[in-house]
Order: C-alpha cells, then structure tokens, then sequence
C-alpha cells in the first residue's frame, strides 16, 4: 500500500468513514443547505495555542475533520485533557499537566499533519524542549520548514535534525527577535506568534502573513492576555509576557470550505447555501465566481452560491497570499472552469505543483494544459513567482464519469466535483484525504441529493 493511500485510510477511521471508495452517479445538480464551522487552519493552530495557558480554553464550532483528531492525539500525548468532541463541535483543552511525549508516541502520529512544527514554541516555553517528528501533510510541492527553524534559532533556540525528526531546545530560554521572512509564509508567521508571546522582550516580524486565519490566531492570543499589534505593511509586533490564561473562543469560518461548495454549486449547475459563511472573508473570492457567471446572496446567516443560468465565462487567476486569490481555492474552481465558454488560465504562485489533480479531469474529458514552468504572460496583475506554473482550461467540454483516487485534500474536492458534474458513473477512491480538511463531506452530499454510495 503506498504512503498516501495508508494516510487516507488512517484519516478515514479517524473520522469513521464505513470505506474509502465512494461511487457516484452523475450529472445532477447540488441543492440544498450546508453547514460551514471553524476554519481547519485556524482551529488546529488554536488548539495548539491552548498549551500556552495556565487554564483550560474551550473552542467552539470545531469541524469533524481527521485533522483535528490528529492535533488532539499530539496534544493529548503531551499531557493535555481534552473534554468535549469534533462531533460536537466543542474541545476543552486542559494543559495542567503539560509533559514531554516518548517519541515513538508522536513518531505514530508523524506523517499525517503538519501542524506539529508549531508545538516548538509552546513546548520549549513549558518544557525546555521539543521533538517534531518527519512533517506530513498534502503532497503539493517540497513544503519546506526552512522559515520556521530560522525563526526558532533567532529567538534563541538550538535546532538538532535527526534522522527520526528535529530535537530543539533552548537552553537559555527564549529571547524576544527581529525577524524579516523571505516570503509571508502562514505557518512561519504562526511560528512565531505562537513562540514570541511568551518570549522575553519585543519581536517585530517583517513580511508576516495576515490571512484572516492569522487574525483570528492573534485575536484567541489576545484573549489570553498576548499582547500583539499588526502594523502597516505586515509588520507584527509582540510584547513577549510572563504567562497566559486559556481562551474562550468560536472558531473563524472555514473559507476553504465554503469556497469549494461554491464551486461545487457553479460545476453542476446547483445551489448551495452555505450556513456561517460570511463576505469580508471571501471578497476575492467572490469577485471571481461572480465574473465566471456564478451568482450569490449574502445573508445574515450565510452565504448562498449557484449557477443563475447562461453561459459561464472563462476567467485569468493568479493565486497569491491574503488578500489575493488563495491557492486552496484554486483546485475545485478549475472544474467549474471546465464548463466555462472559452479559455481560463490559472496561475499558481504558492506551490510548486498544485496541478496534479488535473489529469484527472484530463481523463474525464476535459480540455485542461499544464505548463510547469508558468506561462509569459504580459497582462500579470502580480510579477511572475520562482514557484510558478499554469493551468489553462479550454472549455466548455462534457464530463464523463472514471475510476479516480484522491491525490491530496484539496484535489480530492475537485474529483468529488468533477465526478458530480460528470454524466454517468465514477469510483473516487482514498476518500479518506478528503476528510482531512473537510467535516461530514459525506452527510453533506447527502443533504444537497447527491446520488452515491460507498463501495464494498
Ligand atoms: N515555505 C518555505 N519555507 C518554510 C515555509 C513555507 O519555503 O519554512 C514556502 C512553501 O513551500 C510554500 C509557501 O512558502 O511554497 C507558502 O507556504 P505557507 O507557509 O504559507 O503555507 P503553510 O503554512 O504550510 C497553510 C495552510 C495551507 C494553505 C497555505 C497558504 C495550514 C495547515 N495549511 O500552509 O492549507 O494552502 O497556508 O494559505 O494552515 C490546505 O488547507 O489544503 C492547505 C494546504
């Protein structure tokens, strides 16, 4: 069995899938109405704050997603109580008795998230030291942890690889810093937050990432007692304090979700509303899926997405970091973009290679080039990126259905998608890479009458 495989069926019994094959018939419309709770990236990284505190934090509208389980497994073998359930969508984190896991423990773990590179900060605070075992995650690109250990280094601390992971320490404590990222990385700019509040002294970070995952990172900081301003020009300063409480918070909504369900309403000519969606969130995002053809209502209570008839339109997207077009959004929009009238050209410029998932679509019919050293296009709206590729999708072509395997969380949306919009019958197998990051995926097909079931 290979390793991406074996990570999708660890995620699917986390999360109790019954297999991890899915068959889907076909070419009907998704209708109906969907819950969105927290954001995936931002309730791993509050979890992970929660061993900052001196007291118990509780967060609210978790997701039931594999993610979360495995943030919990790491936080529970370092010694932290956790009560409540994903299921329920409500965790209190206890870390009265922080204490170092053995590392086979968390070597167990190892492999599935990435999230335990921001345990560093915290445990080096509590405990003097830290064991990140290898780092998992989606396979989109060398995803390198280059940015975090520098940040780690500048506060003081001593970075150790071994072969089985990397052994810090910080042996005179940790000192606030100066720190300038060569790119606005989003888990380095958690790695530091996550480290300099409670690190002695002030730490200006330069070219900080502000996605709103952050803001809402910094605001569950704040209610435990972080001091931390955002300057102009992404510049975060930190006043390092003695110690923090525990939080009570309610999780940002995931963005990523409600992005891919719109799509999914746009591809097969649906309507999706997307229960705790909100607009500032999503503007560029909406921006796009309005100039496509797609319409929305924005309420109260959500965000409701679909196809309002007509001709969808082809679209030009350059992926870049908040407030930019974000890279995660990009996988289920180019299946949508698929059925659009004319040309759409997608520029990736966060990853390395976020385009595997097209051949996929390639074998279902659809008219997709990838261009692996980024297209010259001179009507750019940001310069072209050392990382850059393109995708350029001629449409609109007919979908049928085909045997396909989930390749990563988000490319895995789009199979779903595809195969939804697809006429005929398609088998999606390693679905369980798809709830990593997305709660109840299959209750929620369920709801907008989608017509499938799980193979034997
Ligand atoms: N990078 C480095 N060195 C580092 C860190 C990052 O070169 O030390 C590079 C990466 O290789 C990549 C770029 O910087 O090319 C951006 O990476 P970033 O650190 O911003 O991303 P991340 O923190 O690893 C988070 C999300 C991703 C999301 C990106 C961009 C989590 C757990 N993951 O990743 O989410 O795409 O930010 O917004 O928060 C997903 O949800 O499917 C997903 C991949």
């Amino acid at each position: 069995m290979n390793s991406l495989v074996q990570d999708g069926r660890k995620a699917a019994e986390r999360v109790g899938l019954k297999s991890d094959t899915i068959v889907i018939n076909g070419g009907r419309p998704l209708r109906g109405t969907i819950d969105v709770r927290g954001a995936k990236n931002l309730v791993t990284k509050a979890m992970v704050a929660s061993l900052l505190g001196d007291t118990t934090s509780t967060l609210r509208d978790v997701p039931d997603i594999s993610d979360v389980h495995v943030v919990a497994s790491l936080l529970e073998i370092h010694g932290v109580k956790i009560t409540g359930s994903a299921a329920t969508g409500v965790l209190q984190l206890d870390p009265a008795n922080v204490a170092s896991a053995k590392s086979a423990e968390i070597d167990a773990l190892s492999g599935s998230s990435r999230i335990p590179i921001l345990f560093c900060g915290p445990l080096l605070h509590r405990l003097g030291h830290a064991f990140i075992p290898d780092l998992g995650g989606c396979r989109i690109g060398d995803r390198p942890i280059d940015f975090h250990l520098d940040a780690l280094r500048a506060f003081g601390a001593v970075v150790d690889k071994l072969p089985s992971g990397i052994n810090i320490t910080a042996p005179n404590g940790l000192r606030g810093a100066n720190i300038e990222l060569p790119y606005p990385s989003v888990g380095a700019t958690e790695q530091v937050l996550l480290t300099g509040v409670r690190a002695m002294g002030t730490t200006e970070l330069k070219n900080a990432a502000i996605e709103p995952e952050i803001m809402d990172l910094i605001a569950v900081l704040q209610k435990m007692g972080a001091i931390i301003s955002v300057e102009p020009n992404r510049t975060i300063l930190i006043e390092g304090v003695e110690s923090l409480e525990g939080y009570n918070h309610r999780a940002l909504f995931d963005r990523n979700e409600a992005a891919s369900w719109a799509s999914a309403a746009l591809a097969t000519g649906g309507s999706i509303f997307t229960t705790g969606a909100k607009q500032s969130e999503m503007m560029t995002f909406l921006n796009v899926f309005r100039k496509i053809g797609g319409a929305f209502d924005i309420e109260e209570e959500g965000i409701r997405f679909y196809h309002p008839g007509g001709d969808l339109k082809p679209v030009v997207i350059e992926t870049d970091v908040h407030p930019g077009f974000m890279t995660d959004w990009q996988q289920p929009l180019i299946v949508a973009l698929t059925q659009a009238h004319g040309t759409s050209i997608v520029h990736e410029t966060v990853y390395e290679n976020r385009f595997g998932f097209v051949d996929a679509l390639v074998k279902m019919g659809a008219n997709v080039e990838v261009h692996k050293d980024g297209l010259a296009d001179p009507n750019r709206r940001v310069p072209r990126r050392p990382l850059e590729q393109a995708a350029v999708i001629t449409g609109p072509t007919k979908l049928h259905g085909a045997e396909l395997e989930v390749p990563d969380l988000r490319g895995g949306f789009s199979h779903l998608i595809a195969a939804l919009t697809a006429d005929g019958r398609s088998s999606v197998s390693n679905v369980g890479l798809i709830a990593r990051g997305y709660g109840d995926f299959v209750g929620k097909l369920e709801k907008l009458g989608a017509d499938f079931y799980f193979a034997e």
